[in-house]
This record gives structure tokens, C-alpha cells and sequence, in this order.
């Protein structure tokens, strides 16, 4: 449903008070617009700065009142006609705290108007976030980014404004998809500007717009990859189900009755490829990386992390299809359970929003997450039917490290024949990719100031100086493994090796173990 007719839902069903969230005001106006046209009834326009304006069916305004800048005035007013009519409060973001009371009061009244005379309420903020009493009286509807047919409007928009020509490229359109009507104006003009006209050779241009825009959002990233799937090890269970799902995102799937797939959770032991696998899946698919971070959602103003999670959703969705990754899903979500209190349930809402998105939505986003702890996740991202399935990715047994060393050696550019791999493996119990991947490193470094090629000796040598975190953290994989057993899929067919058992003298102090924990966390969980 778009978001016109979701509001045209809403007054039909006898609304009398609707809020939209958006800073692209030009939209929010041009939907009110429709939607009085659509009931037949006057338009009135009003913020604090112009007072009350009178709207024509076209959107022309004409001054009808501008001594009405008092807000708890205009709320009475409206409250008090006995004519039918559509009011837009536009700005009405900083009358919405707390502390105007009044104003709030009178905002229910008006959500509980009787509907006749009809009359119709719109509020117009730029973020999304009504107080809390306020809530469960009024709707709150986000504007959709604009569609392929707005993006039209403003490509001509600029160019007959530059004076400039403009072909009507696909290509150029999509390359402003999930930029906001302003910023799409700017994208393109900057264009204009630059190349003199608006065609298929603008595209880069727009593009690397939109890249600088999306990191200024900070809660997305752009990240471009050629991680392939030959460059991960083992995982092949993993790997089937990807290449199945990936099918289900290509021509006919649809027609064959098949949902877009909503995403996948990978939760394992650190450093065993959950974070490589993300990059080439979507190296894989071609689809664009866009890397979300949770934890910074929450940075910056109370009250507006729920805004930051939906603009970025809405990102996701206006580039797709596309992979979103969250990566260490985990380390955001440090506020949830026990500590639920402590941010007036923000996290909570934040959670909430990603788990309906998710379970809502239609278009090809696919979500990979990915967490090296359950402890610290919330039990309803675990829940049935938010992501289409639970990995666990656990060590790796003897035959994948054998592969992954394969991997690191030949990106090393030397040829894994030439080593002793099935000694380095044996030597191996317990390593992660990442420690296997280090020692590789490492070996080269040592070859190197020996002034002599690497050899099986060098890696060898360094694989026993690694103290693997397998070791250390020994109870947590033991505790991940019999969690994942009955609640998530092994990512790899083989069972895994039982890690080796160390004797009280010869264990590692357990420093990484404690500095892994948090120790700022209310209820003192560990
Ligand atoms: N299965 C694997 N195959 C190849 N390389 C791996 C594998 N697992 C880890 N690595 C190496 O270790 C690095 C870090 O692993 P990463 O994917 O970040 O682990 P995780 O996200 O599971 O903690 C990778 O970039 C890769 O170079
Ligand atoms: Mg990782």
C-alpha cells in the first residue's frame, strides 16, 4: 500500500487526526493535497511562520489569516468550526513535547472529534516520534521514498530549471532511487551543472551522490566487495541454501509463487567467515552491500532512533533489490532484556521496528546478520519466520582448514601444493579461519626477514605460537554448540571436532574471556 492510499484508508475509515512523519514537506503537502481533493473539501495550510493559508485543488496558496500563529488558537479553532474541511499543521514538530501540555490535550480532543461536520487533522513533522500519550490516538504514516515516476518529475524539474537536456534514462532514475525528492533535485543539478546535459553519461554522477549522502547518514554504508564464494571454506551447507535462495530472486520466481527470501542469521564462533560470507553473497548476487549499523541508530537525540532505523529501512528498500548486513547484531542491541528499562525501552522499539519490517516487507532486501553470541540476543530476532533461517558456523573441522589455508596461501600468491598442508592442519585443533589466515601472515612476514621463500615450516611455526581463542573461550563454544543444536542449522555437513582439552596448567589466563564482556551493564549480566 502507498502512503497515499494508506492515509486515504485511514480518513475514509473516519479518522479525524492522522500524523505524517517526512522532511520532504513538498510531498507531505502535494499528498494532503489529493487526499482533500479526493474527500471534496476545503484545504487549509498552517504553520507558525505563515499563519493560516487557504490551498486551491492545484496547490495554490493565498494568505487567509496571518495573525493565526498561535498553535493552541489554530487547534481551538479548528475544533470549534461548524465547517467541513482538511487542516495541515505543517511543522508541528516542536509543539509535540511533553511540556505543552495543553496542546496535547487538545490534539486528543481533536482525535475524537465527531465526523460532522468532517473535518480532517493532518500533522506534518519531519521525524516520526509522537509522545507517548499521544500514541495510541493518532497514526502515525511515514512517507515512501520516491517512486521511479517522482524521480521523473524532478530529473525535468532540474533540467528545464539548468536549462539543460534530459533523456529519460531507467538507468539514471534508479540511480537516484532512495534519495529524497531535495536531495535527488541536488544530485541531478550537481550533475547538470558538471556535464551540461542529464542522460545515461550523469548516471556515475548520481550515483556517487548518492554514496556521499548515504554515508552521511552514518547508520548505512556502501560497501563494495569482490569477496567470492570460492574465497570462503567449508560452510557448503550454507552455501546450497544461498544458491537457492538467490534463485528466488530472479525472473519468473515471483510468477512461480515464490516470496523474495527475507534474510538469514549467522551465529558462531568469531573469526570463521559469518562477515566474509555477507560480502560474497552479495558479490555473488550482484547485488549492492549496504552495511547497517545498529549500534549507531541509537547515537545522537533521544527520540530519534526510531526515526534513524526507519530512514534507513526505507534506504534499503528504495535500493533494492540489495543485501543488508548488520553485522555483530549483537553488539546493538547491548540495551535489550534485563536492561529494558534503562533506555525507556528505546531498544525495545528499535528491535520491534526491524522485526516488522522484516517480516513485512515485500521487496528484495536481504538481511544478513550476524552474531557471535546468544546471550545477548533478544529471544524474538530468534523467533520463527523473521529470517528465513538460523545458521550455526562453527569451527572449522580438519578438511576446511585444510581449504582455508589452501585459500590464504594461493591469495599469497603460492601455489598450496608446495606445502605440507595435512601436517598444518594437524597442527590446527581448534584455530578459526581468521587464526588460520593470520598464520599464514605471519609465516610470510618471519620467510621474509629470513630472506628465504615460506615454507610449511614457517606456518607451522606460527601456528604454534597462536594461542587460538577456541581455547580460552572454550565453555562459550561448548554452550553456543548444544544452543545451536535444536534451534539453528549447521552451516557445515560435518559434525565438529571436539576441541582439544587443556589441563588447568597449561590454560591461558582468561584475560581475552573477561575483556569480551561488558562490564557497564545494569543487573550485572556477564
Ligand atoms: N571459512 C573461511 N574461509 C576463508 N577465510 C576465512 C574463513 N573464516 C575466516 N576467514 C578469514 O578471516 C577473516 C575474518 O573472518 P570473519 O568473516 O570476519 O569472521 P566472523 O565474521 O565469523 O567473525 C576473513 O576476512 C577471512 O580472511
Ligand atoms: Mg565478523
Amino acid at each position: 500500500m502507498t502512503t497515499y492510499d494508506h492515509l486515504l484508508h485511514l480518513s475514509r475509515a473516519g479518522a479525524t487526526l492522522l500524523h505524517i512523519a517526512s522532511y520532504e514537506w513538498e510531498r507531505v503537502r502535494g499528498h494532503v493535497i489529493g487526499l482533500s481533493n479526493a474527500m471534496e473539501l476545503p484545504l487549509r495550510v498552517w504553520s507558525q511562520s505563515t499563519g493560516l493559508l487557504a490551498c486551491t485543488e492545484d496547490g495554490e496558496t493565498r494568505v487567509e489569516d496571518d495573525a493565526a500563529i498561535d498553535p493552541l488558537e489554530i487547534l481551538r479553532q479548528i475544533h470549534s468550526s461548524d465547517e467541513p474541511g482538511v487542516w495541515l499543521l505543517e511543522d508541528f514538530q516542536p509543539f509535540l513535547r511533553e511540556e505543552h501540555h495543553p496542546l496535547l490535550r487538545w490534539l486528543r480532543e481533536l482525535a475524537r472529534m465527531p465526523t460532522s461536520p468532517r473535518k480532517l487533522v493532518v500533522l506534518s513533522t519531519p521525524l516520526p516520534g509522537l509522545p507517548m500519550d499521544l500514541r495510541k490516538e493518532i497514526p502515525t504514516i511515514e512517507l515512501d521514498l520516491p517512486g521511479v515516476d517522482d524521480l521523473r518529475v524532478v530529473l525535468h524539474d532540474a533540467a528545464s530549471a539548468l536549462g539543460v537536456r534530459a533523456s529519460d534514462d531507467e538507468a539514471l532514475l534508479d540511480a537516484a532511487r532512495g534519495l529524497t525528492v531535495m536531495e535527488a533535485r541536488l544530485a541531478f543539478g550537481k550533475a547538470a551543472a558538471e556535464l551540461g546535459r542529464l542522460d545515461l553519461g550523469a548516471v556515475p554522477l548520481v550515483a556517487r551522490e548518492k554514496e556521499r549522502i548515504i554515508k552521511q547518514s552514518e547508520v548505512l554504508e556502501y560497501y563494495p566487495t569482490d569477496a567470492r564464494m570460492t574465497d570462503v571454506g567449508g560452510l557448503d551447507q550454507l552455501k546450497v541454501w544461498l544458491d537457492r535462495r538467490g534463485r528466488a530472486f530472479g525472473a519468473g520466481a515471483r510468477d512461480f509463487g515464490l516470496d523474495a527470501p527475507k534474510g538469514v542469521l549467522l551465529l558462531g564462533v568469531q573469526g570463521c567467515g559469518k562477515s566474509l560470507l555477507a560480502k560474497a553473497v552479495a558479490a555473488t548476487w550482484q547485488f549492492p552491500l549496504l552495511r547497517f549499523d545498529l549500534g549507531k541508530v541509537f547515537g545522537g537525540i533521544v527520540g530519534q532512533s526510531e526515526g534513524n532505523i526507519r530512514t534507513a529501512l526505507q534506504v534499503a528498500q528504495a535500493l533494492a533489490p540489495c543485501v543488508l548486513w548488520i553485522d555483530e547484531i549483537e553488539k546493538g542491541l547491548a540495551g535489550m532484556g534485563s536492561s529494558d528499562q534503562t533506555d525507556g525501552g528505546t531498544t525495545a522499539r528499535v528491535v520491534g521496528t526491524l522485526l516488522t519490517w522484516m517480516q513485512e516487507k515485500r521487496d528484495p532486501v536481504f538481511v544478513v546478520a550476524t552474531a557471535n553470541r546468544i546471550d545477548m540476543l533478544p529471544p524474538e530476532l530468534l523467533r520463527k519466520g523473521r529470517f528465513d533461517e538460523i545458521f550455526f558456523v562453527d569451527l572449522p573441522t580438519r578438511e576446511v582448514r585444510e581449504e582455508i589455508l589452501s585459500i590464504h596461501i594461493g591469495k599469497k600468491r603460492r601455489d598450496p601444493k608446495d606445502y605440507d598442508l595435512a601436517d598444518l592442519v594437524e597442527r590446527s585443533v581448534g584455530f578459526s579461519g581468521a587464526e588460520l589466515e593470520e598464520a599464514v601472515r605471519e609465516g610470510l612476514y618471519d620467510a621474509f626477514a629470513e630472506g628465504r621463500e615460506l615454507s610449511t615450516e614457517h606456518i607451522a611455526h606460527a601456528l604454534d605460537k597462536t594461542f587460538p581463542l577456541s581455547r580460552t573461550m572454550r565453555e562459550q563454544i561448548e554452550g553456543l554448540r548444544q544452543w545451536a543444536k535444536v534451534r539453528a542449522r549447521l552451516a557445515s555437513g560435518q559434525a565438529p571436532e571436539p576441541l582439544p582439552q587443556d589441563s588447568a596448567e597449561t590454560a591461558a589466563p582468561r584475560l581475552r574471556q573477561e575483556a569480551t564482556r561488558n562490564p557497564f551493564i545494569p543487573g550485572g549480566r556477564s
